[in-house]
């Protein structure tokens, strides 16, 4: 019987464990878990989603007091148009984050980061074009496109010195997202470097209907996108995600033809994952009653999370002078909408209550956003129940371990 570590994933003469630890934005697949899966010769990813304001937390920096100063003058104004992000400091901000990363790195592994389209920040071509080459700027060795269609993306990036060296990959949900992407890039002559098939039971956004995501299955799109690119004579490695929970899932997948997997879930209750400690609790408490897949989210698509979390129902004033990454082109925000229109129904309410839609900036800056995979309900069986009442939470180690080498649908506990 096979393990993960029967496999390798193979980038050009390099060999690496084949486990790539998905991006959890905000700050979630933070540096220090990311590390921890190079360290062990898997692919770790952080996260690009509000790079100035983790910066801030982790780097002392103050871009959002700044950017909050700045645009004080427009608060109670509902037109966010003016609130647009410095570039400069966007740029200086990425470079902190991913080259403080990439000079911690050890092991044979790589650092990727996670790039989402759907954080538009109110400019989402020059921004995107920033985060995307700032990136590469301080060294990362791949960066994951994600959370969006990114038609244009690969170009904005065609400039770059590291544009064919650097490896690049998108996340697509099904075939015709892939077909649509090698179309739309054909003349840049640069295919991906490998792509994430994401299944309906992924945690964060996701690529499928709120109310039809139950009717698709992985292993079938990964079959057909295998088929496709058999046929078409295409040799871009193939990374299933969603829902791979053990090794001896991960294996179904690598003995099919796929090159690796990517997880996430399993390491959101490690000690170095950055979700606050009584957030893991929560995920590990959590039964699967508790798990919904909703549609407050502004970007548009509907996100997996515990229907716990505090962000669900928060009427909470939107901040976009400080924060702002979901501002589309013309400075707007479903949360803005939905909160003014709040106002107004209830003009003399201390707090408010806004039911469809969340203000995302904020709840995920704060960790009240809990986002989670269809199998966090299963964590509880990773671990050990202490005489508190609370969970041992893990190394990633340990996870990256278990998944790496157990067999028979096996979990090793701590
Ligand atoms: C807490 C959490 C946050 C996530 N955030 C993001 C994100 O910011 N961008 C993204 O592309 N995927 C995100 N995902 C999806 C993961 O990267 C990954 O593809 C997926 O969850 C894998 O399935 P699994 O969690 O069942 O292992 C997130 C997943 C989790 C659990």
């Amino acid at each position: 019987m096979n393990c993960v570590d029967d496999f390798r994933l193979r980038f050009g003469n390099r060999e690496l464990v084949p486990i790539m630890l998905g991006g959890m934005g905000v700050d979630i697949s933070n540096a220090a878990l990311a590390l921890e899966v190079a360290r062990l010769g898997g692919i770790g990813h952080i996260s690009d989603a509000m790079v100035p304001t983790i910066s801030d937390r982790r780097f002392k920096t103050r871009y959002v007091k700044e950017k909050l100063k700045l645009y004080k003058f427009n608060v109670e104004n509902s037109d966010k148009s003016v609130v647009q992000f410095d570039l400069g400091q966007l740029a200086e901000a990425t470079k902190m984050h991913v080259s403080r990363a990439m000079e911690a790195k050890r092991g044979e592994g790589m650092i990727f980061i996670n790039c989402m389209e759907k954080l538009t920040m109110n400019g989402p071509r020059e921004t995107l074009r920033v985060r995307l080459n700032s990136a590469l700027d301080a060294g990362v060795d791949g960066i994951t496109l994600s959370a969006g269609l990114h038609l244009g993306s690969f170009a904005l990036m065609e400039a770059h010195p590291r544009f064919r060296d650097a490896k690049l990959g998108i996340i697509v949900s099904s075939l015709r997202a892939l077909q649509l992407f090698l179309r739309k890039n054909a003349k840049l002559n640069r295919m991906p470097d490998y792509v994430v098939i994401e299944g309906p039971l992924a945690g964060g956004h996701l690529g499928f209907g709120a109310d039809d995501w139950q009717k698709y299955d992985l292993h079938a799109i990964v079959a057909e996108i295998l088929a496709y690119l058999q046929t078409e004579k295409l040799d871009i490695p193939v990374i299933p995600a969603g829902g791979i929970f053990t090794g001896t899932d991960a294996v179904s997948f690598l003995e099919k033809g796929s090159a690796a997997v990517q997880v996430a879930t399993r390491f959101t209750i490690t000690a170095e994952c950055g979700l606050p400690d009584n957030v893991k609790q929560e995920y590990l408490k959590a039964q699967e009653a508790d798990i919904e897949v909703n549609t407050i989210s502004p970007t548009g698509y509907p996100m997996r999370m515990l229907k716990s979390s505090p962000a669900i129902g928060n009427g909470i004033k939107p901040n976009c002078e400080a924060y702002g990454y979901l501002l589309d082109g013309a400075g707007h925000c479903s949360y803005i909408d939905a909160y003014n229109r709040e106002v107004l129904a209830h003009p003399d309410a201390k707090r408010l209550s806004v039911m469809d839609k969340t203000c995302l900036c904020t709840h995920m800056r704060n960790f009240d956003c809990w986002t989670c995979g269809h199998y966090t309900y299963r964590l509880k069986d990773t671990t050990r129940l202490l005489p508190d009442g609370n969970y041992q939470l893990l190394t990633a180690e340990h996870v990256f371990r278990d998944y790496q080498f157990s067999k028979d649908q096996r979990i090793a506990l701590p």
